[in-house]
């Protein structure tokens, strides 16, 4: 089995977005503009209030997927189709804007921990069409497999090695995610579909990945960019590490943007625009 080993460490830059929410924006900028398919990910993290209150008031997507994870606090969204509800800890929204939605994502808090991520998935020329949906699972619907004393896998979508299945189901790109806890210096193989890109977003200690001629360790906050290869294999350098491990099968197609629609070429872009200024979405 061939090891994936670090092609890219990123960092992310501090950007603000929706209403003033500060936030690390590490997948979508100048150093990782995509992986395709992932087109971006936020990670936001702050005790301030002043960092996130103003939240994303009612704005546009289509032609994509935003998939919404919470490690702590609480975010209510609401939809032009009439859909609303809030994310919990541990929860996972994923939604397929598909041909258009319009809604907000507000904390539901006035103070505390806000902690989680945000990621684009790109949907094929074929599907960017296709009809708005949802998949929502709180706390209680994700799996955790227990790999041993010192392993947790939080399973939210795809399936481990050992045949634990996540609840979000998506033919588009076939995407593993999965939020996992590492104690007390443990080690972590996991099986990665060949020919799909993998990335691994270090949340907290120092993680090393082995590859067959060496070993990189990771500083938390970062993501850390897999080669191509059928495993990978982790390391934990402390007591507690998690990270999140994120794959997808990469589309292969042209890339046009414009702010909140993700196309293939500019002229879908714009039809985009005059469809929204016309309110011609859902
Ligand atoms: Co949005």
């Amino acid at each position: 089995m061939k090891k994936r080993h670090v092609t890219q460490v990123v960092k992310g830059q501090r950007v603000s977005d929706g209403d003033g929410v500060r936030l690390t924006r590490i997948i979508g900028l100048t150093e990782l503009p995509d992986l395709d398919p992932f087109l971006l990910l936020d990670a936001f993290q702050s005790d301030n209030p002043n960092d996130y209150i103003g939240g994303f008031p009612p704005h546009p997507h289509r032609g994509f997927e935003t998939v919404t994870y919470l490690l702590a606090g609480r975010m209510r969204h609401k939809d032009s189709a009439g859909n609303e509800g809030v994310i919990e800890p541990g929860g996972i929204q994923w939604m397929t804007a598909g041909k258009g939605i319009i809604h907000s994502e507000m904390p539901e808090q006035k103070n505390g921990l806000l902690h989680g991520f945000q990621l684009w998935v790109n949907l094929p020329a074929k599907d960017k069409m296709t009809a708005p949906a949802y998949q929502e699972y709180d706390s209680n619907d994700i799996p955790v497999e227990k790999r041993s004393d010192d392993i947790s896998v939080h399973v939210l979508s795809g399936t481990t090695t050992q045949g634990t299945s996540g609840p979000v189901q998506n033919n588009f790109v076939e995407p593993l995610y999965f939020d996992i806890e590492l104690k007390d210096h443990s080690e972590y193989i996991e099986n990665i579909p060949a020919g799909h890109n993998a990335f691994i977003y270090t949340i907290e200690g120092d993680i090393s990945i082995v590859s067959d001629n060496k070993e990189q360790t990771i500083a938390p906050n970062n993501v850390v960019v897999l080669s191509d290869g059928e495993t990978v294999h982790i390391k934990n350098r402390t007591s507690y590490g998690r990270i999140l491990l994120i794959a997808g099968k990469p589309i292969k197609e042209k890339i046009a943007r414009g702010g909140p629609f993700v196309m293939n070429t500019e002229e879908e872009i714009h039809q985009a625009f005059s469809d929204y200024q016309r309110g011609n979405f859902a």
